[in-house]
């Protein structure tokens, strides 16, 4: 028993995830159990605009939600009386966003008297790990690569973070967006520099792999952007013509030795023998082998979810959710949208 909790009792987290542009719920059992996973995803919508709109999203949110915790809860097989806690993101993510799934969240909790759990999205991210690897527990590192963050994650135990280290620009995601816009790849960047660098020579252009002096485990990706938008203005002013495959290839292999350097640095340094990725950007098949790679070369054992929960879902909110319900953390009614809230 934790905190009048019997943690031998079937705990069922209703999860609700609506930071960006996915709308999604999940219903979750003793945090690795996952009994449905319903994403409503936005992609298309934001296409038109070459990014995520943040009024389209929160609009979008609005219409979705109810429909999308109805399919998690009839998946699962369970009403919300067989619920136990809800599980929401209350931030990082855009304010509209977040405040429909926290009014949401709120609004049940009120309603039927389940107790509430505001959950960080970068600890989703990182509990994602825990859905399909039932032997995982911490102490472990974690690489968090998104399209709003990249952190290095010291996980001591549930719910306990330190931050090794962060970008100090952009994140791994957007760099992705911004090098895909360049090239006339479009939104969402990521999957579509994937999918084109198949085509492409990783090694045909030296981009930068940048060091930050005073921060070991700290990212900057804002040089190497800059890096590929010179390489293809220098082409034009010459007429030499641009192989995207290739400044694809260049770019996606520039990140992935940053990632894995930095990882490989802080496992040699903590002496951790489990190490984990998560975050939109650890669905790419190429970080993902990099670092199954040198995770095997330092003879660390690898986590990684799906790619599918890589990417913004519910599933790894109630993962995390759980972990908070047990330590007897609560949220009340006050619980409000926290745009840049701090892990750690
Ligand atoms: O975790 P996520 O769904 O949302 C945030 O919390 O930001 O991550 C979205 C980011 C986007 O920048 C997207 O381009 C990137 O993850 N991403 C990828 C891939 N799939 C999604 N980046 C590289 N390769 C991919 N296959
Ligand atoms: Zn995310």
């Amino acid at each position: 028993m934790m905190n009048n909790i019997d943690v031998n009792k079937e705990i069922k987290i209703l999860a609700i995830e609506s930071s960006c542009d996915e709308t999604a719920a999940a219903v979750v059992v003793n945090g690795r159990d996952m009994r449905s996973n319903v994403i409503s995803s936005q992609i298309d919508l934001h296409t038109l605009y070459g990014g995520v709109v943040p009024e389209i999203a929160s609009r979008k949110h609005i219409e979705k939600i109810n429909q999308v915790i109805e399919q998690a809860l009839s998946d699962a097989g369970v009403t919300l009386d067989d619920i136990d806690a809800i599980g929401v993101t209350y931030g990082p993510g855009l304010v509209g966003a977040l405040l429909v799934g926290v009014a949401e969240a709120k609004a049940i909790s009120y309603a039927k008297n389940i107790p509430l759990v505001g959950v960080h999205h970068i600890e989703g991210h990182i509990s994602a790990n825990y859905i399909e690897n039932p032997d995982l527990e911490p102490p472990f590192l974690c690489l968090v690569v998104s399209g709003g963050h990249t952190h290095l994650v010291k996980v001591k135990d549930y719910g306990c973070y330190e931050v090794l280290g962060r970008t100090r620009d952009d994140a791994a995601g957007e760099a992705f967006d911004k090098v895909a816009r360049a090239i006339g790849l479009g939104y969402p960047g990521g999957p579509k520099i994937e999918k084109v660098s198949h085509e492409g020579d990783p090694q045909a252009i030296a981009f930068p792999r940048a060091k930050i002096a005073d921060g070991e485990y700290d990212f900057s990706f804002s040089g190497l952007k800059s890096a590929v938008l010179n390489y293809l203005n220098g082409c034009r002013m010459k007429g030499i013509p641009i192989n995207q495959a290739d400044v694809a290839a260049s770019f996606q292999q520039s990140v992935t030795d940053v990632l894995v350097g930095h990882a490989r640095h802080a496992i040699r340094q903590y002496g951790l023998k489990k190490f984990a990725i998560a975050g939109g950007v650890a669905s790419n098949g190429t970080i993902r082998a990099a670092m199954e790679q040198m995770c095997a070369e330092e003879g660390v054992r690898f986590y990684r979810p799906s790619p599918i929960l890589c990417t913004d879902n519910a599933a790894m909110i109630g993962a995390a959710a759980y972990y908070d319900f047990i330590a007897g953390k609560r949220a009340g009614l006050d619980l409000n949208a926290v745009p840049n809230l701090k892990l750690g």
